[in-house]
Protein backbone atom coordinates (compact mmCIF):
# COMPACT_ATOMS: atom_id res chain seq x y z
CA UNK A 1 0.00 0.00 0.00
CA UNK A 2 2.86 2.26 0.90
CA UNK A 3 5.24 3.21 -2.09
CA UNK A 4 8.69 4.62 -0.14
CA UNK A 5 10.02 5.59 -3.74
CA UNK A 6 6.77 7.38 -4.63
CA UNK A 7 6.42 9.26 -0.97
CA UNK A 8 10.03 9.83 -1.13
CA UNK A 9 9.21 12.20 -4.75
CA UNK A 10 6.14 13.34 -2.86
CA UNK A 11 7.57 14.37 0.53
CA UNK A 12 11.43 14.58 1.12
CA UNK A 13 12.17 17.91 -0.54
CA UNK A 14 9.64 19.37 2.64
CA UNK A 15 10.54 17.30 5.20
CA UNK A 16 14.34 17.84 4.78
CA UNK A 17 13.48 21.50 4.56
CA UNK A 18 11.52 21.17 7.94
CA UNK A 19 13.99 19.13 9.85
CA UNK A 20 16.57 21.50 8.75
CA UNK A 21 14.77 24.44 10.32
CA UNK A 22 14.57 23.17 13.50
CA UNK A 23 18.15 22.13 13.31
CA UNK A 24 18.70 25.59 12.70
CA UNK A 25 17.01 26.67 15.62
CA UNK A 26 17.41 23.80 18.62
CA UNK A 27 15.97 24.40 21.91
CA UNK A 28 16.82 22.77 25.60
CA UNK A 29 14.50 20.30 27.37
CA UNK A 30 11.14 22.07 28.31
CA UNK A 31 11.85 25.16 26.26
CA UNK A 32 10.64 23.72 23.25
CA UNK A 33 8.45 26.77 22.33
CA UNK A 34 9.20 27.56 18.77
CA UNK A 35 9.37 23.65 17.86
CA UNK A 36 6.10 23.33 19.43
CA UNK A 37 4.99 25.72 17.56
CA UNK A 38 5.94 24.45 14.17
CA UNK A 39 4.66 20.88 14.97
CA UNK A 40 1.47 22.44 15.58
CA UNK A 41 1.53 24.59 12.60
CA UNK A 42 1.85 21.46 10.35
CA UNK A 43 -0.54 19.16 11.86
CA UNK A 44 -3.23 21.85 12.02
CA UNK A 45 -2.71 22.25 7.84
CA UNK A 46 -3.09 18.56 7.53
CA UNK A 47 -6.68 19.07 9.71
CA UNK A 48 -4.67 16.85 12.52
CA UNK A 49 -7.22 17.13 16.03
CA UNK A 50 -4.64 18.67 18.84
CA UNK A 51 -5.38 17.00 22.08
CA UNK A 52 -4.59 19.46 24.67
CA UNK A 53 -2.58 17.97 27.24
CA UNK A 54 -1.63 21.71 29.06
CA UNK A 55 2.07 21.07 28.00
CA UNK A 56 3.62 24.29 27.71
CA UNK A 57 5.91 22.38 25.34
CA UNK A 58 5.21 19.44 23.58
CA UNK A 59 2.59 18.21 21.17
CA UNK A 60 -0.25 15.33 20.79
CA UNK A 61 -2.30 15.09 17.65
CA UNK A 62 -4.77 12.79 16.52
CA UNK A 63 -5.78 11.52 12.87
CA UNK A 64 -9.18 10.54 12.82
CA UNK A 65 -9.80 6.77 10.53
CA UNK A 66 -13.05 5.00 11.50
CA UNK A 67 -14.82 5.54 14.35
CA UNK A 68 -14.49 3.02 16.91
CA UNK A 69 -11.27 2.03 15.59
CA UNK A 70 -7.94 1.41 17.68
CA UNK A 71 -5.35 3.54 18.13
CA UNK A 72 -1.87 3.69 17.47
CA UNK A 73 0.24 6.08 18.39
CA UNK A 74 3.90 7.11 17.10
CA UNK A 75 6.51 9.10 18.93
CA UNK A 76 9.23 11.47 18.68
CA UNK A 77 11.05 13.68 20.89
CA UNK A 78 11.58 17.09 20.39
CA UNK A 79 14.43 18.66 22.40
CA UNK A 80 18.29 19.23 21.78
CA UNK A 81 21.27 19.51 24.10
CA UNK A 82 23.63 22.20 25.66
CA UNK A 83 26.36 21.58 23.00
CA UNK A 84 28.05 24.46 20.76
CA UNK A 85 28.00 22.62 17.20
CA UNK A 86 31.19 22.40 14.73
CA UNK A 87 29.85 20.77 11.97
CA UNK A 88 30.48 23.04 8.97
CA UNK A 89 26.83 22.93 7.23
CA UNK A 90 24.52 25.42 5.75
CA UNK A 91 21.76 24.60 8.11
CA UNK A 92 24.39 24.53 11.29
CA UNK A 93 22.35 25.85 14.67
CA UNK A 94 21.79 29.32 14.92
CA UNK A 95 21.62 29.43 18.77
CA UNK A 96 24.84 29.58 20.53
CA UNK A 97 25.56 26.69 22.77
CA UNK A 98 22.69 24.90 21.87
CA UNK A 99 22.68 21.90 19.46
CA UNK A 100 20.82 18.50 17.94
CA UNK A 101 23.31 16.52 19.14
CA UNK A 102 21.21 13.59 19.47
CA UNK A 103 18.86 14.24 16.13
CA UNK A 104 15.87 15.14 17.64
CA UNK A 105 14.72 17.13 14.71
CA UNK A 106 15.21 13.80 12.61
CA UNK A 107 12.53 11.78 14.93
CA UNK A 108 10.60 14.83 15.31
CA UNK A 109 10.45 14.98 11.43
CA UNK A 110 10.01 11.61 11.02
CA UNK A 111 7.17 11.36 13.28
CA UNK A 112 5.50 14.67 11.45
CA UNK A 113 6.09 12.45 7.91
CA UNK A 114 4.62 9.59 9.13
CA UNK A 115 1.41 12.56 9.72
CA UNK A 116 1.61 13.72 6.32
CA UNK A 117 1.64 9.78 4.77
CA UNK A 118 -0.98 8.76 7.10
CA UNK A 119 -3.10 12.08 6.08
CA UNK A 120 -3.03 11.08 2.57
CA UNK A 121 -4.73 7.89 3.10
CA UNK A 122 -7.36 8.76 6.24
CA UNK A 123 -10.42 7.75 4.79
CA UNK A 124 -8.81 3.92 3.99
CA UNK A 125 -7.59 3.82 7.92
CA UNK A 126 -9.32 1.01 9.88
CA UNK A 127 -8.03 3.36 13.09
CA UNK A 128 -7.06 6.39 14.50
CA UNK A 129 -3.29 7.25 14.19
CA UNK A 130 -1.66 9.27 17.29
CA UNK A 131 1.32 11.54 17.06
CA UNK A 132 3.20 12.05 20.15
CA UNK A 133 5.94 14.66 19.81
CA UNK A 134 7.59 14.71 23.32
CA UNK A 135 9.29 17.16 25.12
CA UNK A 136 12.44 16.68 27.34
CA UNK A 137 13.78 12.98 26.78
CA UNK A 138 17.35 14.59 27.31
CA UNK A 139 16.53 14.91 31.24
CA UNK A 140 13.94 11.99 31.32
CA UNK A 141 11.26 14.03 32.11
CA UNK A 142 9.05 14.33 29.24
CA UNK A 143 7.92 10.86 29.18
CA UNK A 144 6.60 11.11 32.73
CA UNK A 145 5.25 14.37 32.22
CA UNK A 146 3.15 13.49 29.78
CA UNK A 147 1.69 10.33 31.36
CA UNK A 148 1.27 12.15 34.25
CA UNK A 149 -1.30 14.66 32.15
CA UNK A 150 -2.90 11.49 31.09
CA UNK A 151 -1.46 10.54 27.74
CA UNK A 152 -2.16 6.49 27.62
CA UNK A 153 -4.40 6.63 31.12
CA UNK A 154 -7.30 9.00 30.12
CA UNK A 155 -6.06 9.61 26.80
CA UNK A 156 -6.25 5.83 25.29
CA UNK A 157 -3.80 4.17 22.60
CA UNK A 158 -3.59 0.30 22.07
CA UNK A 159 -0.06 0.32 21.06
CA UNK A 160 2.73 2.76 20.44
CA UNK A 161 6.03 2.81 18.52
CA UNK A 162 9.14 4.55 18.64
CA UNK A 163 12.42 5.33 16.95
CA UNK A 164 16.09 6.53 17.69
CA UNK A 165 18.32 7.45 14.88
CA UNK A 166 22.08 5.75 14.96
CA UNK A 167 25.15 7.09 13.07
CA UNK A 168 26.90 3.57 13.55
CA UNK A 169 24.15 2.10 11.45
CA UNK A 170 24.30 3.09 7.61
CA UNK A 171 21.64 5.04 6.31
CA UNK A 172 18.65 2.91 4.45
CA UNK A 173 18.94 0.26 7.21
CA UNK A 174 16.56 -0.03 10.19
CA UNK A 175 17.48 -1.68 13.47
CA UNK A 176 15.29 -4.12 14.45
CA UNK A 177 16.30 -5.81 17.82
CA UNK A 178 14.01 -8.68 19.94
CA UNK A 179 14.51 -8.33 23.93
CA UNK A 180 16.33 -5.35 25.58
CA UNK A 181 17.45 -2.64 23.12
CA UNK A 182 18.31 0.35 25.60
CA UNK A 183 19.03 -0.09 29.82
CA UNK A 184 16.78 0.08 32.48
CA UNK A 185 18.57 3.50 34.04
CA UNK A 186 18.56 3.95 38.07
CA UNK A 187 20.82 6.45 39.89
CA UNK A 188 22.53 6.09 43.74
CA UNK A 189 23.40 8.27 45.98
CA UNK A 190 25.55 7.59 48.81
CA UNK A 191 26.91 9.06 51.94
CA UNK A 192 29.58 7.43 54.21
CA UNK A 193 29.73 9.25 57.93
CA UNK A 194 32.93 8.50 59.50
CA UNK A 195 34.62 10.57 62.60
CA UNK A 196 37.18 13.39 61.61
CA UNK A 197 40.26 14.37 62.72
CA UNK A 198 43.82 15.20 62.40
CA UNK A 199 45.21 13.13 59.05
CA UNK A 200 48.34 12.52 61.40
CA UNK A 201 46.11 10.82 64.04
CA UNK A 202 44.34 8.56 62.19
CA UNK A 203 43.69 5.93 64.97
CA UNK A 204 41.30 8.39 66.56
CA UNK A 205 39.37 9.31 63.46
CA UNK A 206 37.45 6.81 61.66
CA UNK A 207 38.39 7.47 57.86
CA UNK A 208 35.15 7.51 55.11
CA UNK A 209 37.31 8.07 52.76
CA UNK A 210 39.50 5.16 53.26
CA UNK A 211 36.13 3.09 53.65
CA UNK A 212 34.12 4.66 50.41
CA UNK A 213 37.39 3.71 48.67
CA UNK A 214 36.78 0.34 49.64
CA UNK A 215 33.32 0.63 49.17
CA UNK A 216 33.69 1.63 45.32
CA UNK A 217 35.87 -1.19 44.32
CA UNK A 218 33.68 -3.98 46.13
CA UNK A 219 30.68 -2.22 44.10
CA UNK A 220 32.50 -3.61 40.76
CA UNK A 221 32.71 -7.06 42.27
CA UNK A 222 28.87 -7.18 41.70
CA UNK A 223 28.44 -6.78 38.39
CA UNK A 224 31.78 -9.42 37.86
CA UNK A 225 30.21 -12.01 40.62
CA UNK A 226 26.48 -11.65 40.71
CA UNK A 227 25.35 -10.98 37.36
CA UNK A 228 25.22 -13.85 35.31
CA UNK A 229 28.34 -13.38 32.73
CA UNK A 230 25.56 -13.79 29.75
CA UNK A 231 23.36 -10.92 31.05
CA UNK A 232 24.72 -7.19 31.41
CA UNK A 233 24.74 -4.46 33.94
CA UNK A 234 27.00 -1.63 34.68
CA UNK A 235 27.89 0.35 38.51
CA UNK A 236 29.57 3.34 38.08
CA UNK A 237 30.22 5.90 40.41
CA UNK A 238 30.36 9.31 38.85
CA UNK A 239 31.14 11.84 41.42
CA UNK A 240 33.32 11.33 44.91
CA UNK A 241 33.64 14.22 46.68
CA UNK A 242 34.91 15.24 50.48
CA UNK A 243 37.45 16.65 52.46
CA UNK A 244 38.44 20.29 53.27
CA UNK A 245 42.15 20.12 54.00
CA UNK A 246 45.59 17.42 52.89
CA UNK A 247 45.83 17.18 56.57
CA UNK A 248 42.32 16.55 58.00
CA UNK A 249 40.29 13.55 58.25
CA UNK A 250 37.19 14.25 56.62
CA UNK A 251 33.45 13.34 58.80
CA UNK A 252 31.69 12.09 55.18
CA UNK A 253 32.02 11.27 51.65
CA UNK A 254 29.27 11.67 49.34
CA UNK A 255 29.19 9.81 46.00
CA UNK A 256 26.49 9.10 43.62
CA UNK A 257 26.58 6.59 40.82
CA UNK A 258 24.62 5.24 37.89
CA UNK A 259 23.10 1.89 37.50
CA UNK A 260 22.47 0.36 34.31
CA UNK A 261 20.29 -3.05 33.24
CA UNK A 262 18.87 -5.19 30.74
CA UNK A 263 17.03 -7.88 32.73
CA UNK A 264 13.98 -6.92 35.05
CA UNK A 265 15.21 -9.67 37.48
CA UNK A 266 18.82 -8.11 37.28
CA UNK A 267 17.13 -4.47 38.19
CA UNK A 268 15.66 -5.54 41.23
CA UNK A 269 18.74 -7.92 42.32
CA UNK A 270 21.30 -5.09 42.38
CA UNK A 271 19.30 -2.49 44.68
CA UNK A 272 19.80 -4.90 47.25
CA UNK A 273 23.20 -6.15 46.34
CA UNK A 274 24.34 -3.03 46.56
CA UNK A 275 22.69 -2.28 50.20
CA UNK A 276 24.22 -5.13 51.41
CA UNK A 277 28.20 -4.57 50.10
CA UNK A 278 27.86 -1.00 51.47
CA UNK A 279 26.21 -2.01 54.79
CA UNK A 280 28.88 -5.02 55.13
CA UNK A 281 32.04 -2.58 54.18
CA UNK A 282 31.10 0.12 56.40
CA UNK A 283 30.70 -2.42 59.29
CA UNK A 284 34.20 -3.84 58.44
CA UNK A 285 35.82 -0.18 58.51
CA UNK A 286 33.85 1.30 61.89
CA UNK A 287 31.85 3.81 59.76
CA UNK A 288 28.34 4.27 58.79
CA UNK A 289 26.35 4.42 55.12
CA UNK A 290 23.17 5.34 53.80
CA UNK A 291 22.14 4.51 50.30
CA UNK A 292 19.42 6.24 48.26
CA UNK A 293 18.21 4.63 45.34
CA UNK A 294 16.27 5.95 42.70
CA UNK A 295 14.78 3.87 39.81
CA UNK A 296 14.54 6.10 37.16
CA UNK A 297 13.77 4.30 34.20
CA UNK A 298 13.08 1.06 32.71
CA UNK A 299 14.66 -0.46 29.85
CA UNK A 300 13.39 -0.68 26.77
CA UNK A 301 12.50 -3.81 25.94
CA UNK A 302 10.85 -5.63 23.05
CA UNK A 303 8.36 -8.13 23.64
CA UNK A 304 8.64 -10.88 20.73
CA UNK A 305 5.12 -10.47 19.51
CA UNK A 306 5.53 -6.42 18.93
CA UNK A 307 8.94 -7.28 17.30
CA UNK A 308 7.25 -9.38 14.83
CA UNK A 309 5.31 -6.85 14.10
CA UNK A 310 6.88 -4.08 13.13
CA UNK A 311 9.26 -6.07 11.62
CA UNK A 312 6.60 -7.07 9.26
CA UNK A 313 6.06 -3.38 8.40
CA UNK A 314 9.53 -3.01 8.00
CA UNK A 315 10.29 -5.43 5.74
CA UNK A 316 7.59 -4.38 3.31
CA UNK A 317 9.13 -1.01 2.85
CA UNK A 318 13.01 -2.04 2.55
CA UNK A 319 13.24 -5.69 2.66
CA UNK A 320 14.69 -8.37 4.78
CA UNK A 321 18.20 -7.19 3.27
CA UNK A 322 17.42 -3.54 4.91
CA UNK A 323 17.16 -4.72 8.09
CA UNK A 324 19.53 -5.34 10.83
CA UNK A 325 19.69 -6.97 14.40
CA UNK A 326 21.44 -4.18 16.46
CA UNK A 327 24.09 -4.84 19.68
CA UNK A 328 22.29 -3.41 22.15
CA UNK A 329 23.52 -0.17 24.45
CA UNK A 330 23.80 0.48 28.14
CA UNK A 331 22.31 4.17 27.23
CA UNK A 332 18.66 5.16 28.16
CA UNK A 333 15.24 5.82 26.80
CA UNK A 334 12.44 7.30 28.28
CA UNK A 335 9.94 5.91 25.44
CA UNK A 336 10.57 2.89 27.84
CA UNK A 337 7.56 5.06 30.40
CA UNK A 338 5.16 4.76 27.70
CA UNK A 339 6.05 0.86 27.18
CA UNK A 340 4.63 0.36 30.62
CA UNK A 341 1.28 1.88 29.85
CA UNK A 342 0.98 0.35 26.66
CA UNK A 343 2.35 -2.35 24.10
CA UNK A 344 5.41 -0.67 22.31
CA UNK A 345 8.06 -1.47 19.82
CA UNK A 346 11.29 0.75 19.60
CA UNK A 347 14.12 0.24 16.59
CA UNK A 348 16.44 2.42 15.76
CA UNK A 349 17.04 4.18 12.25
CA UNK A 350 20.39 4.24 10.10
CA UNK A 351 21.80 7.68 9.65
CA UNK A 352 25.42 6.91 9.52
CA UNK A 353 27.20 7.61 6.02
CA UNK A 354 31.46 7.68 6.26
CA UNK A 355 31.66 9.55 2.87
CA UNK A 356 29.79 12.38 4.34
CA UNK A 357 31.36 11.83 7.58
CA UNK A 358 28.20 11.59 9.15
CA UNK A 359 29.10 8.84 11.48
CA UNK A 360 30.13 11.02 15.08
CA UNK A 361 27.71 8.99 18.09
CA UNK A 362 25.58 10.71 20.13
CA UNK A 363 25.87 13.99 21.96
CA UNK A 364 29.29 14.39 19.84
CA UNK A 365 29.59 18.31 18.49
CA UNK A 366 29.70 16.90 15.34
CA UNK A 367 27.13 14.50 15.17
CA UNK A 368 25.12 14.65 12.17
CA UNK A 369 22.64 11.85 9.55
CA UNK A 370 22.22 11.41 6.51
CA UNK A 371 18.50 13.17 6.07
CA UNK A 372 17.60 10.31 3.07
CA UNK A 373 17.15 8.32 6.48
CA UNK A 374 13.97 10.48 7.04
CA UNK A 375 11.29 9.15 4.45
CA UNK A 376 12.31 5.73 5.03
CA UNK A 377 11.18 5.98 9.12
CA UNK A 378 8.46 8.04 8.01
CA UNK A 379 7.17 5.29 5.60
CA UNK A 380 8.27 2.29 7.58
CA UNK A 381 6.60 4.27 10.58
CA UNK A 382 3.44 4.84 9.10
CA UNK A 383 3.29 1.33 8.10
CA UNK A 384 3.47 0.08 11.36
CA UNK A 385 0.17 2.39 12.15
CA UNK A 386 -1.50 0.08 9.52
CA UNK A 387 -0.17 -3.32 10.79
CA UNK A 388 -1.07 -2.47 14.18
CA UNK A 389 -4.48 -1.33 13.84
CA UNK A 390 -5.27 -5.01 11.59
CA UNK A 391 -4.20 -6.94 15.03
CA UNK A 392 -5.78 -4.65 17.22
CA UNK A 393 -8.45 -4.97 15.08
CA UNK A 394 -7.85 -9.18 14.24
CA UNK A 395 -7.92 -9.90 17.82
CA UNK A 396 -10.38 -7.69 19.05
CA UNK A 397 -12.19 -10.04 16.68
CA UNK A 398 -11.40 -13.05 18.15
NI1 LIG B 1 18.46 11.04 21.91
Amino acid sequence: MLDLEKLREEFEEELIEFRRDLHMYPELSFKEFRTTGKIKEELKKLDIEIIDLGLETGVVGLLKGKEDGPTIALRGDIDALPIKELNDVPYKSRIDGVMHACGHDIHTTCVLGAAKILSKIRDKLEGNAMFVFQPAEEINKGAKLMVEKGLFTDIKADMIFGLHNNPEIPWGKIAIRKGGLMAAVDTIRIKVKGKGGHGAIPDATRDPIVAASAMVMNLQTIVSRNVSPLDSAVISIGTFNAGTANNVISELVEMTGTVRSFDPETRQMLPKRIKEVLEYTAKAYMVDVELEYIFDLPAVYNSPEMTELAYKAAEEIVGKEGIVDPVPTMGGEDFSIFMEKIPGFFFWLGVGNEEKDMKYVWHNPRFNGDERAIIIAATVMSNMVLHGIEYVNRNRKR
